[in-house]
This record gives structure tokens, C-alpha cells and sequence, in this order.
């Protein structure tokens, strides 16, 4: 994400919108230990507290608590680059979120906004056709908008261009993807809690949820042997304001 947000420049001012408890603003700041610069300020913006409490503690982060579904804490062009990552499928109006995004980057800013796209789950499973349903069960259970859409990674791009209608028109500078491969099926594991948020959409049909919790039982056997694999298909674009 770092790498993306091309970090050219000393004293960057860098915005994290929906950070969570703060891997990408940790990224962002070691990006100076990788021969780029690190960004003199992160803002770290979310509308609960959960950033680590190292990172709160850093002077280089300002940390924000805000909701994305209104307009942004800051002043058109304060910002250099903002990153969002896995945040838009929770707004009511991603639409407006990016318009406000392009309002408050300086022109020639660039927004990093990647999402995974949930719909491409893949799991090790020894029934495909069961894992196949409780897939599809869960993305046509968040089919989006907000607040959660197991499609949105395939819809960034799409999401880039309404802003021309806004009054906010991108660059597209890039858009690429990749698959993120975990072993691990613990609890609190990302494998774990994607599948536990299938199981969850599996709720209106018992039969199915009988079926799925053997199904979760299983994935934990095979990551035990050493046999299971969980991906997803991650999207970022790279957008410029001209
Ligand atoms: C899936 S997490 C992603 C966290 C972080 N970007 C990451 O990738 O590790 C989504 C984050 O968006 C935040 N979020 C959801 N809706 C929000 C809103 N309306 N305003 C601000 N933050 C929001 C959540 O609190 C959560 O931290």
C-alpha cells in the first residue's frame, strides 16, 4: 500500500480513511526505511478507536475520529494522499466519500483506494460444491451499497469514474490486483473471520448453517494438517486529481 501511495516527496501529508487499528499507517510510515520518504504527518481516520496504541503514541500520526459518510475533517488540498483500504463497501454514499476525497487532496494528489473483492474467495475445502453455495450465500447477502458489498474490489474503477458526474474527476494512474494467500485458520485469523461472516449470511437457512459449521470445523482440521489455503482477490487503483 505504501509502495502504491508513491511516496516521492519529504513531508508528505498522508491520510488513512477507515484505518482500523493502523497496519496501513504503519506501512506508510516505514516506508522511509525502505529507501522512499516517509510522510511527515499520517492522519489516522476512523469512527472508532482501535489504532495501536504505538501509533497513537507516534507524533508523526494525528489520529482522527470521524465518519467517512460525512464530509472530511480537513480543507480543500490540505492532503497529499489519502489511502482507503477496505473501507468503502461500509459507507452508505461511496460515491460522495471519493468526492470528498478529491476535494480535500492538493491537485495533483493521489488516492490509493483498494478493496478486496470478498466474491473471489477461495478455501481449501473437501466439498467445493458446498464451499461454492456458502459463498455465494454470502456475497448475494451483501450485495451492496453499504454497508457491505462482497463485490466491490471489480467496482473501483466504476466507483473512479462517477466522480467526472461530481464534479471531481480522476486519473486513473493504475489498477492492478493480486491474491493474498493465508495457511492459518485460528481464531481471529483472517481465513477465520471471512468464514465467519459466511457463516453468518447462512443464518436464514438452518440446514445450510448446520452444514457450514461443519464446514468451519473442517477448514481448522485441514489448516492443522497443513493442507489449507484461504485467498481473495485484492483490487487497488491509484487515482490522480488533476
Ligand atoms: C475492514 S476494516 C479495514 C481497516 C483497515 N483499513 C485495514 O485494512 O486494516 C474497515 C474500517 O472502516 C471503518 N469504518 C467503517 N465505516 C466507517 C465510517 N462510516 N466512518 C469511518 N470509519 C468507518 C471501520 O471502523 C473499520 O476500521
Amino acid at each position: 500500500m505504501a509502495e502504491l501511495a508513491q511516496l516521492d516527496a519529504e513531508g508528505l501529508v498522508v491520510a488513512d480513511v477507515g484505518c482500523g487499528s493502523g497496519r496501513t499507517v504503519r506501512a506508510l510510515l516505514a516506508a522511509g526505511a525502505g529507501g522512499g520518504c516517509a510522510p511527515a504527518v499520517v492522519h489516522a481516520l476512523d469512527h472508532v478507536s482501535a489504532l495501536d496504541d504505538d501509533l497513537l503514541a507516534d507524533p508523526r500520526v494525528r489520529s482522527r475520529i470521524a465518519d467517512l459518510d460525512s464530509p472530511l475533517p480537513w480543507g480543500d488540498g490540505e492532503l497529499d494522499r489519502v489511502v482507503s483500504l477496505n473501507a468503502a463497501e461500509h459507507l452508505t454514499d461511496p460515491v460522495a466519500h471519493l468526492a470528498e476525497v478529491h476535494r480535500v487532496l492538493r491537485p495533483g494528489g493521489l488516492c490509493v483506494l483498494a478493496h478486496s473483492d470478498w466474491d473471489t474467495a477461495l478455501f481449501t475445502s473437501t466439498d467445493d460444491v458446498l464451499t461454492r453455495q456458502l459463498v455465494d450465500g454470502f456475497t448475494a447477502a451483501n450485495p451492496g451499497p453499504g454497508p457491505s458489498d462482497g463485490f466491490m474490489g471489480r467496482k473501483l474503477l466504476a466507483l473512479a469514474a462517477t466522480g467526472a458526474e461530481r464534479g471531481a474527476p480522476w486519473e486513473v494512474v493504475t489498477a492492478t490486483s493480486w491474491a493474498d494467500p493465508h495457511r492459518r485458520f485460528d481464531d481471529g485469523s483472517l481465513a477465520w473471520k471471512v468464514a465467519t461472516g459466511v457463516l453468518a449470511a447462512a443464518q436464514h437457512d438452518p440446514a445450510l448453517l448446520a452444514r457450514a459449521a461443519g464446514w468451519m470445523e473442517e477448514l481448522r482440521a485441514l489448516a492443522a494438517a497443513g493442507q489449507f489455503l484461504f485467498a481473495v482477490t485484492d483490487v487497488a487503483v491509484v487515482l490522480r486529481r488533476a
